[in-house]
């Protein structure tokens, strides 16, 4: 259904007809880093539902919008809420807002996730840019007939992550407030969250983060050559750190927590990219 390049360009089209300008930096924002979205200037926003061609989000705590604004002078569009596997989403679809935000003229990728801490020196609330990620579970958003106009059918991945963006962020790491860290992060399918012995496996591969989302929208990009900047929340230590139970009110309450700092954060980034 989504083979053909005029699928995509087809939503774009909708969406540029309606935007107030052609945005620089498009920003995935993750499970309740929705506040991020109130401090656009200059706000206009379009329901995913209205876009032809596109998905809708079934997640209540994603509202389903892009949203474009002014941050610090940077013409940037959000995406306020995701796409996720765990939703039912077939890989093959969850290319979609990313081709669409290519084709409308993004240059560079900000992915946003709450995710819990597998590496034991990080606390909840600290962020962790991202390095490169894990995924070894399931079927490539990429499978199936390659379209040639977004990238070639085999693609590189070791940049994906993309090396000036992940230095700048680490310039831009507040001295007090926030914790900042680069490590990598696994991909799980959810909606469970992970057992303990899944993640003693995920720390002897090599994660420091394990998370449901931001690989496959990392992978469309890099497919499509998208630069790419990866954040995540620490909103929670991962299953078995502690020696409690795992609550989608723990990760949460820890977003909201940190939610301002990380806002901020992110802006200053946006300001010297
Ligand atoms: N596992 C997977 N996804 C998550 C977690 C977690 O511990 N915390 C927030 N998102």
């Amino acid at each position: 259904m989504h083979d053909t390049f005029e699928h995509y360009k087809a939503a774009a089209d909708y969406i540029a007809a309606r935007a107030p300008f052609v945005p620089e930096i498009a920003i995935v924002l993750g499970s309740c880093l929705g506040p991020f979205a109130d401090t656009l200037e200059e706000r206009v926003s379009i329901d995913y539902a209205d876009i032809p061609n596109f998905l809708v989000t079934t997640v209540e705590s994603h509202a389903g919008k892009l949203i474009f604004g002014k941050v610090r002078g940077k013409r940037i569009v959000c995406m306020s809420g995701r796409f996720h596997f765990y939703e039912g989403y077939d890989y093959e679809q969850l290319v979609i807002p990313v081709r669409v935000l290519k084709l409308l003229g993004v240059k560079t990728l900000i992915l946003t996730n709450a995710a819990g801490a597998v590496n034991t020196d990080y606390r909840p609330g600290d962020v962790m840019i991202i390095r490169d990620h894990i995924k070894l579970t399931g079927a490539s958003p990429l499978r199936g007939p390659n379209i040639e106009e977004f990238g070639p059918r085999f693609f590189d991945m070791t940049k994906t992550y993309t090396p000036c963006l992940r230095e700048l962020a680490k310039a831009c790491a507040p001295q007090d407030g926030l914790r900042v860290h680069e490590g990598v992060y696994m991909f799980f399918t959810g909606p469970q969250f992970e057992t303990p012995a899944e993640i003693r496996a995920a720390r002897i591969l090599g994660a420091d983060a394990v998370g449901m989302s931001t690989v496959t929208e990392a992978l469309t990009a890099a497919h499509c050559s998208l630069p790419v900047l990866g954040l995540s929340v620490m909103t929670n230590m991962a299953a078995g750190v502690l020696d409690q139970p795992l609550t989608a009110e723990e990760v949460d309450e820890t977003a909201t927590r940190i939610g301002a700092y990380f806002s901020s954060y992110v802006s200053d980034i946006i300001e010297r990219m």
